[in-house]
């Protein structure tokens, strides 16, 4: 049973300067909601009560939104997101330094305990929710997964890449991964969700910087792998946001948008025409 879910939001957003100069990536509208939103409700749906979001300079706007909102009760979406709140605790720490997400990690350590937990970068939205898939591939064998999906190859060293067996439909055994590579093996690349057990922690405390001279996640993991634990990886089919930089952000508005039943309806009539000139 998973009851630990870990947000890290502590990234500075620095591809999306002026905007977070005074606010978090995190707080970005994707049509009615803040991304964060998108990642709790994740959360909560899979049935999780407990969350510890991992914060840093500038983003107080995180937790005031988590707050109860006490102005204007006549209002749909603040009042799904109140019902879901009297349902959840929710705890908030700051990274003290901009390290990396393994050092970001690290924080939740006395929040897990000797739990497994799920952990969701707060800039990444997945629908259908991923998070219960991997939950279930967890049930099963009792061992860390994190999801992935194929990207073309020459953008591989953007991302988080494992390499693998893979051991039937969309799962794999993770065999080695590479933090951002100059040259990539793989196109599987990390999306940002994983189950993990809290014996990571032993393999962040002992880390070196890594890629970018931050402290990597993915090299904890890797670690993990070369040491003959075991890794999985679940290939994850539905949608995926990463809202890490300008373009996807735009994306994510205009997909989504499209399928909201307030705005969605106007909004093709309108790309449709627009699209003719
Ligand atoms: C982080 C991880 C990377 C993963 C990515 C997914 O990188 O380190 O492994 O592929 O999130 O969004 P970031 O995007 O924070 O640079």
């Amino acid at each position: 049973m998973i009851r630990k879910a870990v947000i890290p939001a502590a990234g500075l957003g620095t591809r999306f300067l002026p905007i977070t100069k005074a606010q978090p990536k995190e707080m970005l509208p994707v049509v009615h909601k803040p991304v964060i939103q998108y990642v709790v409700e994740e959360i909560y749906s899979s049935g999780i009560k407990e969350i510890l979001v991992i914060t840093g300079k500038q983003k107080r706007a995180i937790e005031d939104h988590f707050d109860r909102y006490e102005i204007n009760k006549e209002n749909n979406y603040v009042d799904e997101l109140e019902e879901i709140l009297n349902n959840l605790d929710i705890f908030f720490i700051r990274q003290k330094e901009q390290k990396g997400l393994g050092d970001a990690v690290k924080y939740a350590e006395a929040f897990v305990e000797d739990d497994p937990f799920a952990l969701l970068l707060g800039d990444n939205i997945t629908i259908p929710n991923c998070t219960r898939i991997l939950m279930s591939i967890f049930e099963e064998f009792r061992a860390p997964v994190i999801a992935i999906e194929e990207i073309p190859i020459e953008k591989a060293r953007y991302h988080g890449i494992i390499k693998g067996e893979n051991i039937r439909d969309n799962l794999y055994r993770i065999e080695d991964m590479f933090e951002k590579p100059e040259e990539p093996g793989s196109n599987l690349a990390i999306i940002g969700r994983y189950i993990l057990t809290s014996e990571v922690f032993d393999y962040l405390n002992e880390l070196k910087e890594g890629y970018g001279g931050e402290i990597q996640l993915t090299d904890a993991l890797k670690n993990m792998v070369l040491d003959g634990k075991e890794v999985y990886a679940y290939l994850y089919q539905g949608s995926r946001f990463d809202i890490g930089n300008k373009q996807n952000w735009l994306k994510a508005n205009i997909e989504l948008g499209l399928e909201d039943d307030e705005v969605g309806k106007e909004m093709k009539e309108w790309l449709e025409e627009f699209m003719k000139l």
